[in-house]
């Protein structure tokens, strides 16, 4: 997804430098091409060897000795790049930057380049909260420089609060939006995540062990690049992504009820949730009691398929389905477009444990209605999210 992309990586001198390394592979893996600057502080923390080794590329640390041929170093960084993100990025760079000093290659490069630049500031929290850091971070703000938050949690300093440099995979995803247009202004996606639960009694409920992650990535991502979303949401344990109209449900008729009464909106429909194929035929109205019931039979009654549903009725969206397979990947998933007549399903080995439910990475195979595929690696849900959202663009484009 990054190929053709030149991304420069700033690095500064603070504890959360080793999460730059991460930063940089995921990048790596993405297909971008990598280019990383460190301060003299940065390379107290990680060597410029580690950089060099996993970018493939020279790492770049002095302002003066970067005459390559005709071209002045920090210059042709600052051109080449695509994107400048400064990860961790510490108070007194920012300080610099937004006071107009250029005193060594980063904040040289970052004076030079016309490329969108991402700070991902990461300090104590007094630090983070000093009037002359805020006014720092606010000035450069004006002038179109984008800050990612730093998260809240035990500091290096040994302090509780906010000031941590996110996860790479957090950076990573963000970080992409810079590259990205808002190419999906026109487009209203409608998406469902998460597991539904189905009631057995007021305490007991069946369900499965969807996180919500995928779904959630892809309304993120389709938000972050100007989409108009609605998420509807089984229960999960996800904050509800920014600049997204999230709606909960619980189960998988109450799941079918919120979807059909907004799908007329949408231009695009992604059925990411794992809807619960059955409900208990009887909920008891108080806790079923286990005395004297050796054994317990649940007889079960189908729910609606919201997905097949949605395929009969002729709507304009193009519509998207996932499959959730542990056996017979494609032809389980095939199979399920045509039986739903969908555009596009998203094939999911759930039995691998570094794709699927729960975890933060996916691996997954695209099926498309014309018989094509497309095979996926292995890639954190929001850079999945982000290629799933170009294939959708181009088939609402044709
Ligand atoms: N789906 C749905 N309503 C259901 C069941 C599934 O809308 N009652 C949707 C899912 O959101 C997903 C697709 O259908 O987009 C496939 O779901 P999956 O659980 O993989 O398959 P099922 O159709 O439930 O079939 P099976 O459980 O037999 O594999």
């Amino acid at each position: 997804m990054l190929k053709g992309k030149t991304i420069v990586l700033g690095v500064c001198g603070g504890i959360a430098a080793y999460k730059a390394v991460e930063l940089l592979r995921l990048y790596k893996k993405a297909g971008a091409d990598l280019h990383v600057i460190m301060t003299a502080a940065a390379q107290k923390f990680v060597t410029p060897l580690t950089f060099q080794t996993l970018s493939g590329n020279p790492v770049h640390t002095e302002l003066f000795d970067l005459f390559q041929g005709h071209e002045i170093g920090h210059i042709s960084l600052a051109d080449r790049a695509d994107l400048l993100v400064v990860a961790p990025a510490t108070a007194n760079l920012i300080g610099k930057v937004a006071n107009g000093i250029a005193d060594d290659l980063l904040s040289t490069t970052i004076m030079a380049t016309r490329a969108p630049v991402i700070f991902a500031p990461a300090m104590n929290t007094n630090m983070l909260e000093n009037p002359v850091y805020c006014s720092n971070q606010a000035r450069l703000e004006t002038f179109g420089y984008r800050f990612i938050e730093p998260s809240t949690g035990d500091l290096a300093c040994g302090w509780q609060g906010k000031g941590k440099l996110p996860d790479p995979a957090q950076l990573f995803s963000n970080s992409l939006t810079s590259l990205y247009p808002a190419d999906l202004s026109n487009e209203t996606f409608l998406i469902t995540a998460g597991p539904t639960r189905e009631e057995i009694d007021p305490v007991r409920y069946l369900s499965n062990y969807s996180s919500g992650k995928m779904g959630y990535a892809i309304a993120r991502a389709a938000a972050e690049r100007g989409a108009k979303v609605v998420l509807i949401s089984g229960p999960t344990a996800l904050d509800p992504p920014r600049g997204v109209e999230t709606l909960y449900v619980v189960s998988a008729q109450q799941m079918n009820g919120a979807v059909l009464e907004r799908a007329h909106e949408a231009t695009v429909v992604i059925k990411a949730a794992a809807v619960a194929d059955y409900r208990p035929l009887i909920r008891a109205d108080g806790k079923v009691k286990k005395e004297g019931q050796e054994t317990w039979s649940l007889e079960l009654e189908k729910n609606p398929d919201i997905l097949a549903t949605l395929g009969q009725m002729g709507l304009k969206a193009l519509l998207v389905g996932f499959a959730a397979e542990t056996d017979d990947l494609i032809g389980n998933a095939r199979k399920k477009l045509e039986k739903k007549n969908v555009d596009l399903i998203v094939a999911n080995d759930v039995s691998r444990v570094d794709a699927g439910f729960e975890a933060d990475t996916n691996a997954v195979r695209l099926l498309f209605r014309d018989g094509s595929e497309e095979e996926l690696p292995l890639l954190p849900k929001s850079a999945v999210a982000n290629i799933l959202l170009d294939r959708i663009k181009t088939l609402c484009d044709a």
